[in-house]
């Protein structure tokens, strides 16, 4: 018996499949990732492919006796969704839908799907809790609601037992797992790139939001405890359970500009940066409830604050040097 991962060789897919290993759990990856999966780090069993690819994933369960998946393989950037819908709904929406296929053909039925905070679209000051209405503002967060939307069809259907897990802006690294921070897209990682590495300064989109400093507010929460809350809706599915949608997250928001505070303070170096409009798709205010991922699941934050975040993304780079 095995779990599968999909887009395991990703940010939260090497650290979900550390985890899930550590678990005693026979993993199993399955990712189109041009560089592949690192060998070294001995994260599960490497199917290079394509989710889109029915006739693989099919034949990938029977080889590995999969019961579960973990489905993290997407197109994940709100920017880049709102000038290419059409591979956005491809890649999310149409993948998925051949994974789902492939994994009801084959009774494999247990389903945790990495959804995101995208699909609430903008909000206002309070936090966000899950039975809030939906109203995505990119083509990255409707995709998303599109799967959340069609699991209870196939569990009416075909039986499939599933969680939704809404992660808000997951951060942070454990050690031999961090990103590259020269070329990561994510916000802490390219405020200590501007410090340790860079001359450029970093840009800070949008500065007359209606927030306490004017930047962008976001919840940030450590990959290791997403890795975490995929292991408990894990626990949760294979409990007989399903029907879960769960917010993970700090609960707890923090600008822009405080992250680069928190990084200056812990580097003592001041991060140079330049102001930018704000980029469409980009709501000004994006906190978390999470109540209902300890009530459910039994998963709460312990790793999540802006401190552990930073240190632990500068330990990654002193870590791979
Ligand atoms: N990182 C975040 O802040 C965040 C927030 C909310 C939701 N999510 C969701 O979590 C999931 C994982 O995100 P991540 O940050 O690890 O992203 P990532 O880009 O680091 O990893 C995604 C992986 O999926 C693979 N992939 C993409 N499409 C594929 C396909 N069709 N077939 C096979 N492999 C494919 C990529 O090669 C990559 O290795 C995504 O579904 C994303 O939407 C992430």
């Amino acid at each position: 018996m095995s779990i599968l991962i999909t887009g395991g060789a990703g940010f939260i897919g090497t650290h979900t499949a550390r985890l899930l290993n550590g678990a005693g759990l026979d993993v199993v990856i399955l990712d189109n990732a041009p560089s592949g999966l690192r060998e070294d780090l001995r994260l599960g069993t490497f199917v290079p492919g394509d989710v889109a690819d029915e006739a693989l994933v099919r034949s990938t369960i029977r080889d590995h006796a999969v019961t579960a998946v973990i489905h993290l393989a997407a197109s994940a950037h709100i920017a880049e969704s709102m000038q290419r819908p059409d591979l956005y709904f491809a890649n999310n929406v149409g993948a998925t839908y051949n994974l789902l296929n492939a994994m009801c053909a084959e009774n494999a039925t247990e389903f945790i799907f990495a959804s995101t905070c995208a699909v609430y679209g903008d909000s206002d000051t309070s936090a966000l809790r899950e039975d809030k209405a939906p109203a995505p503002v990119s083509p990255y967060g409707e995709s998303k609601l599109q799967i959340e939307r069609a699991l209870q069809w196939y569990e009416t259907a075909f039986g499939l037992r599933w969680a939704v897990l809404r992660y808000f802006n997951v951060a942070g690294a454990e050690p031999g797992l961090g990103e590259d921070i020269s070329s990561s897209r994510r916000i802490i990682p390219r405020t200590v790139n501007c410090v340790l590495n860079s001359e450029t300064p970093l840009s800070v989109f949008g500065t007359s939001f209606p927030t306490p400093d004017g930047s962008a507010v976001r919840d940030y929460v450590h990959v290791s405890d997403v890795a975490r809350a995929n292991l408990q809706a894990l626990r949760y599915i294979q409990r007989g359970q399903s029907g879960a949608l769960l917010n993970i997250a700090s609960g707890v928001g923090t600008s822009v500009l405080e992250i680069i505070d928190a990084v200056t303070e812990q580097t003592g170096k001041q991060v140079p940066f330049d102001t930018r409009r704000g980029r469409p798709g980009d709501p000004a205010y994006v906190v978390a409830d999470v109540s209902e991922a300890q009530k459910v699941i039994g998963w709460s934050p312990s790793e999540s604050t802006i401190e552990k975040l930073v240190t632990s993304v500068i330990e990654s780079v002193v870590s791979r040097e």
